[in-house]
């Protein structure tokens, strides 16, 4: 029985996540994506919200829960007896990041492997961050996420846009 998480803040999920959580599931047993809860990091959603919107888009996948997490990664992944984290890379920028986090991850608990999975070449581009600066310029979102999530954050900013006057 492999049981992986798919950990991330996912402030929205976007098609990049979804690429390598569709393409993940098929690998393991069963699939975890583990939801940052870090206010520290202010989130444009809540961790409700993004749990929301993941269970929403993987709705459909079969072995996929979503569970929120906060403190350290492999705790969580103790927690949930998890052995494998999987993470996706996008582009050569990535890299050193990815390294650090999952050598240091490997100190803290041996026993958790860090599995890498190349973003589809479409997505590679994609983050979380350009999606938010497209939707606060109200521009077309179709490519980047789900139909959901283009609703939650056209919605978000409109909100966001009233507080402010
Ligand atoms: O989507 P992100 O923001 O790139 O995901 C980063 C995440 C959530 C995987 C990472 O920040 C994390 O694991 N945070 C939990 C705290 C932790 O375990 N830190 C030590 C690892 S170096």
């Amino acid at each position: 029985m492999l049981r992986a998480i798919y950990p991330g803040s996912f402030d929205p999920v976007t098609y990049g996540h979804y690429d390598i959580i569709r393409r993940s599931y098929k690998i393991v047993d069963e699939l975890i994506v583990g939801v940052l809860n870090n206010k520290a990091k202010m989130p444009l959603f809540s961790v409700e919200e993004r749990v929301k919107m993941l269970e929403e888009v993987t709705g459909k996948l079969p072995n996929v829960r979503i569970e929120p997490f906060d403190g350290l990664l492999v705790d969580f992944a103790s927690r949930m007896e998890a052995d494998v984290v999987i993470r996706g890379l996008r582009a050569i920028t990535d890299f050193e990041y990815e390294l650090q986090m999952s050598q240091t991850n490997h100190k803290l608990a041996p026993n958790v492997e860090t599995m890498f999975l190349t973003t589809s070449i479409e997505y590679s581009y994609l983050s979380s961050t350009t999606v938010k600066e497209i939707a606060a310029f109200g521009g077309d979102l179709s490519q980047f996420v789900p139909e959901a999530v283009a609703v939650e954050l056209k919605k978000k900013m409109h909100t966001n846009a009233k507080r402010r006057v």
